[in-house]
């Protein structure tokens, strides 16, 4: 009996080794899911949104491109297996505060606020309009009480 239990934690140990590296790679790669939790914004007002990112890169296989991008002369040049950076190591300020006037453009580049809303439910708005499989449009949906 002994030597079975013996047995059986050698391979439980070792099998842990070999198995921890390679979930941590793959993890890292295209995680399944995505706590946003931006450190530009001081305080979060809103409930931390949970991006199923498994669900959007995988599941539904949206192109990488709709989220991820580097621009070179107006153009996406970011492809698959480059360095993927946060968004708001770009997108480097909280949001626009009310008064301050800028562009259309000025405003996606900036904001983080503006950016990450621009793309999440700039999409599912434009697929509930299709009437195609979506997901939440609204706040309370999204920003889960
Ligand atoms: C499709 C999902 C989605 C919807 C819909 C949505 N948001 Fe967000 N919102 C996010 C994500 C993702 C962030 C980024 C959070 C982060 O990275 O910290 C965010 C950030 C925010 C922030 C800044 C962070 C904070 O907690 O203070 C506020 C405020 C906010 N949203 C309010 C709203 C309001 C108001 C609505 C409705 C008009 C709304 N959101 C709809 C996904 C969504
Ligand atoms: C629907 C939008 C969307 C799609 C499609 C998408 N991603 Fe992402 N991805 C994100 C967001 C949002 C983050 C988190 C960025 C942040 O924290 O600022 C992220 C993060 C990542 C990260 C970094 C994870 C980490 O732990 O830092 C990698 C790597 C990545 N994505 C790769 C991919 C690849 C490869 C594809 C295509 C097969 C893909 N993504 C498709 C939105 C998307
Ligand atoms: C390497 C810097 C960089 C990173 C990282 C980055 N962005 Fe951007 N993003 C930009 C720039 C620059 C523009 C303005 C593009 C232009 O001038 O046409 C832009 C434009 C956008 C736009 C408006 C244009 C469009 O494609 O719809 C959205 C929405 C957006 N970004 C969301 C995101 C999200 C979400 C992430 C993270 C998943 C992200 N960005 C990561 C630099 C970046
Ligand atoms: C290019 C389109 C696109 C973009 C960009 C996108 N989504 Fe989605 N999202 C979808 C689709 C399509 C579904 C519906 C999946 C299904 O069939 O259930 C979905 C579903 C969801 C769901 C519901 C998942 C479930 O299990 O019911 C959440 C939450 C979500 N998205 C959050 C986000 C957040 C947060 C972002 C931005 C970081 C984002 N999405 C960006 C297309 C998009």
């Amino acid at each position: 009996m002994r030597k079975k239990y013996l047995i059986l934690a050698i391979v439980v140990i070792v099998g842990g080794i070999l198995y921890l590296p390679v979930s941590a790679v793959m993890a890292a790669d295209v995680p399944d899911t995505i706590k946003m939790e931006s450190k530009v914004y001081p305080k979060h007002t809103r409930s931390i949104v949970v991006f199923p990112h498994k669900k959007h890169a995988v599941d539904k296989k949206i192109a990488c491109t709709e989220c991820h991008h580097v621009f070179e002369d107006g153009k996406n040049v970011w492809k698959e297996g480059d360095e993927v950076k946060k968004c708001d190591s770009c997108h480097s300020e909280a949001k626009k505060p009310s008064g301050v006037k800028v562009s259309k453009e000025e405003n996606l580049k900036r904001f983080h606020y503006t950016a990450i809303h621009a793309n999440c439910r700039g999409c599912h708005s434009d697929l509930k309009k299709k009437n195609e499989a979506t997901g939440p449009t609204t706040c309370n949906d999204c920003h889960k009480k």
